[in-house]
């Protein structure tokens, strides 16, 4: 194999380890049958920390402009998953991931009727292998019983959107008095 060949190669390879290309989440099977499309799978990246606890808002004590995301978890049936859990992790608004006291981190739990709220710090940009990533937000969305599935939000009007982006992926946003909204409903697969 030929010098420059290896060296695209190692290139491709270094890129992609370093962006959680390899960690590409199980493939969405749709189904033209389903009621509602599955939400589209995007790879979990190397930030993700486990065990996350709770909360009803994140990023509170954090500069940055707010953002509240609502919408139900549903099944492809459009039925809504009671309880499902979203495990959410980004940046702050300058772009930084936290590693210590689960800043930025956290699980959000639905109601009852698959309902739930996000309320956080809007994602700065960062740069990863002399690649500039959009805003963006890590999701895994789970139930009780149900494996997880993970994925990335992003959001409409962001000049950075990058191969990993899909368009079902990309949020509309509403903005009062400072305050960013965007709805996004997730589905997920029960069996
Ligand atoms: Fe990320």
């Amino acid at each position: 194999m030929k010098k420059k060949t290896i060296g695209i190669l190692a290139s491709i390879i270094m890129i992609g380890g370093v962006l959680g290309i390899f960690v590409w989440p199980n493939p969405v099977i749709q189904n033209p049958s389903f009621a509602c499309a599955l939400t589209e799978g995007n790879p979990q990246g190397p930030y993700y920390i486990a065990g996350a606890p709770y909360k009803e808002k994140l990023g509170e004590e954090l500069e940055g402009q707010k953002i509240i995301i609502s919408g139900q978890v549903l099944n492809q049936n459009c039925d809504p998953i009671p309880e499902a859990i979203i495990d959410v992790w980004h940046t702050d608004s300058n772009g930084n991931y936290y590693f210590q006291d689960f800043t930025l981190r956290g699980k959000i739990k639905a109601d009852e009727n698959g309902q739930y709220k996000l309320e956080t710090r809007f994602p700065g940009k960062y740069s990863e292998a002399g690649l500039m990533r959009p805003a963006h937000i890590h999701v895994k969305v789970s139930a009780p019983n149900l494996s997880s599935h993970t994925t990335q939000l992003y959001f409409e009007g962001d000049e950075h959107l990058d191969f990993f982006v899909k368009p079902s992926l990309i949020l509309k946003l509403d903005e009062k008095n400072g305050t960013k909204y965007s709805e996004f409903d997730f589905v997920i697969f029960t069996p």
